[in-house]
């Protein structure tokens, strides 16, 4: 069994394609899973985990996510290392951008170690409640509108990553 799991929720199929993406970056040393139809108990023993939402409503958690991550936050997450990836729309949704990551985050902080935060440079928004003190809860990325900047935004994060997921 690999020791890195990335469970994404994805509604429109932009967070499972940058899921995908991510797992390629780990060369084969990450699993995959989408939260619609994930259980707890396949995630149980990974000692690393990669979370990816997307926005919904406006700032809310994407369904799926909504759905899994009451159930996730009460089991027993102790010992492990998490990063969380979001995407949103900067342009459309430009005073909640990417912001269902800060749910997630809040959900689970004071039970893991979280780790791949990032600091607001080079985006272009209004508000967020994703970022603190000028930092990201995790890395946010934007298909609709930054497609482009996606690989390179990744590949550095990951990059962070593998000096953690050891
Ligand atoms: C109804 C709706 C509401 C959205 N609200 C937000 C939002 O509040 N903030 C944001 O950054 N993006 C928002 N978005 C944009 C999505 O997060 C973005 O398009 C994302 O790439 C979708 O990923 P998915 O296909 O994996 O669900 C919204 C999109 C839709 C359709």
């Amino acid at each position: 069994m690999n020791k890195i799991a990335i469970l994404y929720g994805s509604s429109g199929g932009n967070t499972q394609l940058v899921a995908k993406q991510v797992q390629e970056l780990f060369d084969g040393r990450a699993d995959l899973y989408d939260v619609a139809d994930v259980r707890l108990d396949d995630i149980k023993a990974y000692p690393y985990l990669i979370l990816g939402t997307s926005t919904t409503g406006v700032g809310d958690l994407q369904d799926d996510w909504d759905g899994f991550l009451p159930s996730f936050a009460k089991s027993d997450l102790s010992g492990k290392t998490v990063a969380i990836f979001g995407l949103g729309d900067s342009a459309s949704f430009s005073g909640s951008f990417a912001e269902s990551m800060r749910i997630i985050y809040d959900a689970i902080k004071d039970k893991v170690k979280i780790v791949g935060q990032v600091p607001d440079e080079g985006y272009t928004y209004d508000d967020s409640t994703a970022v603190i003190d000028g930092i990201w809860v995790g890395l946010p990325l934007d298909e609709d509108n930054e497609y482009d900047l996606t690989s390179q935004r990744l590949q550095a994060w990951v990059d962070t990553l593998k000096k953690e997921f050891v």
